[in-house]
């Protein structure tokens, strides 16, 4: 076995997973085939979140089993899908969860062509210590992801997350710290925390001290680190304390990704969101006033049962008054061994739930428009990451999260440079040095 190729489907911290598998690989010696199709070793990290997903990593498994080399599933999905997934696959070499890939090297070390090893998670309450985060082979050179809380505690009643990555644990803040701090060193500058909710960081280690806010505190004073962004945040758990770190904390970002997922409270309540729809407007108000230029994130379902028209409408207000600028908007799908897909009819129907998703995208796309227009004019700092796709424009963003590009040299890459906005395309700001 010389080459290996990951395949990722599915949300950030799967993105660090799969970075930190091909550390573990490179470390053995593999190296990086170009080509799923021309690699001897294929790692499918799977994602469960929407059926979608699932259903396009089943069909590329099938399709590189037909290749004859060693496959092995990881990630949510074998967490997810019990035994069946397994039986169904009895060629794929081995599997492994959300939480075991310290196992990886002992796996590949026993690998034999016709067994199979299955390495399920137990889900107690541990983060991955064992694991040496630091070996991860980042894709950038400019911006990291660190992961800070695995697992999920809020059962919302959509969401499969808790089942395929169990409950809510943090790591250690020293060894957060410690691991930015090496980052930095070897000249990264932007840091994104991530979790499944960010913010309910620490709320597991019951020692008064270690909290979401402490934590943004003690990065801020890396010296050399620029940038600390987080992903995502539950709107029950945002403080005033943290809106007030947000605002005072010179390298915390001014993007918030903050899901409402719908906009009506009996849909709300049904989704176990654990908030009023009035409450979650007030915090958005307290957000915006406190914290200049700040932008907002949002992740929406449509579809979920029995949404009706009106209901949609009060998504469609909230969506409106907010302008958010970054939005994920998906159609409901019932997920194995949730509360909505055990109990409630997935009573919409299809072409419903595809209209509606289709309005919010529109209204979605004329609000970028609109505030992409407005920003022409404008000067932002723009932390530059690389050379775009046509080699002609240099690419980065800005600190609420605005996608910027101008003209200008690879010295730029890795620097802060403030950039006048001249013209926009699509979600795009297109500038000039400043
Ligand atoms: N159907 C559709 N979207 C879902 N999400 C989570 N579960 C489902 C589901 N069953 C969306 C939520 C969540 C995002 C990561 O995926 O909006 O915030
Ligand atoms: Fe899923 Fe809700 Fe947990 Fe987010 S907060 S991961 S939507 S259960």
């Amino acid at each position: 076995m010389k080459t290996y190729f990951i395949k990722t489907f599915g949300c950030q911290m799967n993105e660090l997973d799969s970075d930190l598998i091909s550390g573990i690989l490179l470390k053995r010696g593999l190296k990086q085939a170009k080509d799923i199709f021309l690699a001897d070793l294929v790692i499918i990290n799977t994602c469960s979140v929407r059926e979608l997903a699932e259903v396009k990593a089943i069909d590329l498994i099938h399709r590189v089993l037909k290749k004859k080399v060693y496959i092995g599933v990881v990630g949510c999905m074998v967490n997810a899908r019990d035994e069946n997934l397994i039986k169904k696959f009895p060629k794929v070499n081995f599997f492994i969860g959300t939480k075991n890939f310290s196992k990886l090297d002992e796996i590949l070390d026993n690998l034999k062509k016709n067994e199979q090893i299955v390495k399920k998670d137990n889900f107690e309450k541990k983060y991955l210590e064992e694991v040496d985060y630091f070996i991860a082979k980042r894709k950038s050179k400019i911006k990291a992801f660190v992961s800070i809380i695995r697992g999920c505690d809020n059962f919302c009643t959509y969401c499969i997350v808790p089942y395929t990555r169990g409950p809510q644990v943090s790591k250690d803040l020293n060894s957060i710290v410690d691991e930015c701090k090496k980052l930095t060193d070897l000249g990264y500058k932007e840091i994104t925390l991530l979790g499944q909710n960010v913010n309910s960081y620490g709320l597991d280690i019951k020692d008064n001290k270690t909290s979401f806010v402490h934590l943004l505190e003690k990065l801020n004073n890396i010296k050399d680190l620029q940038r600390i962004r987080f992903l995502t945040s539950h709107p029950k758990d945002i403080s005033k304390e943290l809106v007030y770190a947000i605002r005072d904390l010179d390298k915390v970002c001014n993007f918030l990704h903050f899901p409402m997922q719908a906009g009506s409270n009996r849909i709300l309540k049904k989704m176990n969101r654990k908030y009023l729809i009035e409450e979650y407007l007030e915090k958005i108000d307290f957000i915006k006033a406190e914290i200049p230029g700040v932008t907002l994130g949002t992740d929406i379902i449509v579809g979920f049962p029995t949404e009706t028209e009106d209901d949609f409408n009060e998504t469609i207000k909230c969506f409106e008054k907010v302008k958010y600028l970054s939005a994920f908007i998906f159609a409901y799908s019932p997920r194995p061994k949730t509360v909505a897909a055990k109990h409630f009819i997935d009573d919409v129907p299809k072409e419903i739930k595809l209209k509606r998703l289709q309005t919010l995208l529109d209204l979605y796309k004329n609000i970028l428009n609109k505030e992409y227009q407005s920003d022409i004019g404008k000067v932002f700092d723009v932390l530059v990451e690389k050379k775009s796709k046509r080699n002609k424009f240099l690419k980065g963003f800005s600190k609420n999260f605005k996608k910027i590009v101008f003209e200008g040299d690879d010295n730029f890459i890795g620097k802060t440079q403030k950039i006048k906005i001249k013209n926009c395309h699509n979600q795009t700001l297109i500038g000039e040095i400043f």
